[in-house]
């Protein structure tokens, strides 16, 4: 763990500059690569409740939605930016089937304080895309950012989860290489109807992640190992822990389950 410094205090995320640069995300090839195997490690089923950590504009939560065939009885989606939350009542008139009795919530709020909101046993599932390693925590004694917000992040998803409730999320590999996926995405480019607005949030992206992978290198951001990441999910107690690659092999995408 390196020294804070003042300036390596300011949060991005909960901005509507950087949510809505992210709603270009589904766009680029690797995003949808992980979007697709996320999907497929889902299982969703009819009249279950889901959490979204960090839903960003909400993709995890339509491919719940259609995956359940809008079977499900809540999907809460959880992020600290409002502009998300923006995105999110956008995203719930256009989803299909449609959502006549108003099944998807949006909770604003910061995963870094833990999920006072939820009670305990409450979802079926949780399921998170590139997002709770963003759970920060300064211990100011130590003056160094410490791991404690992501491994009580990891707690509260064990409390909220039924017996049995499964944990599906992806997070980035350490010192994550923004080239290979700007180079996977070359080839969206071509296909985009819209190429300067492709380019454009694609600069933007790698711009915030130059500041995300610095905040790593501090501490600050969790982009951990494999094997690390299993072994705080241990400890937190979750079993049948599975990872594999995806998003231009720059994320891993991890599936755990409480023990029924
Ligand atoms: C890389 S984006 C991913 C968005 C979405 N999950 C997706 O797959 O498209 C990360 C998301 O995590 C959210 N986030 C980051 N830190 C957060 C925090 N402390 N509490 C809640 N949300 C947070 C951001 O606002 C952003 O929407």
């Amino acid at each position: 763990m390196t020294t804070a410094t003042s300036a390596s205090t300011i949060n991005y995320w909960p901005d509507n500059a950087c949510a809505r640069a992210f709603w270009g995300q589904q766009e680029l090839p690797p995003y949808r690569e992980l979007l697709a195997d996320t999907t497929a490690w889902m299982d969703v089923a009819a009249g279950q409740r889901w959490l979204d950590l960090g839903c960003g504009s909400g993709q995890l939560t339509r491919a719940l939605w259609e995956k359940s065939g809008g079977q499900v009885e809540e999907i809460v989606a959880l992020d600290c930016a409002a502009a998300n939350g923006r995105a999110l009542r956008r995203l719930a008139q256009s989803i299909q089937p449609p959502d006549l009795d108003e099944h998807l919530h949006f909770l604003h709020a910061d995963f870094s304080h833990g999920l006072a909101q939820c009670p305990d046993d409450s979802f079926a599932g949780v399921v998170s895309g590139l997002a709770i390693h963003y759970a920060e925590s300064y211990d100011p004694t130590r003056r160094c950012w410490t791991t404690a917000a992501y491994e009580r992040l990891l707690d509260d998803v064990y409390r909220v989860l039924q017996p049995g409730g499964q944990f599906v999320f992806s997070v980035c590999v350490p010192d994550p290489t923004w080239l290979r996926v700007a180079f996977s995405a070359i080839h969206g480019f071509f296909l985009s109807r819209n190429p300067f607005k492709y380019l454009k949030n694609a600069y933007r992206m790698m711009r915030y992640g130059g500041w995300l992978k610095q905040q790593a290198r501090l501490g600050r951001f969790h982009y951990l190992p494999a094997d690390r990441v299993a072994q705080l999910l241990r400890a937190a107690g979750f079993v049948a822990i599975e990872h594999r690659l995806s998003f231009a092999r720059q994320a891993y995408l991890v599936r755990c389950r409480k023990p029924a």
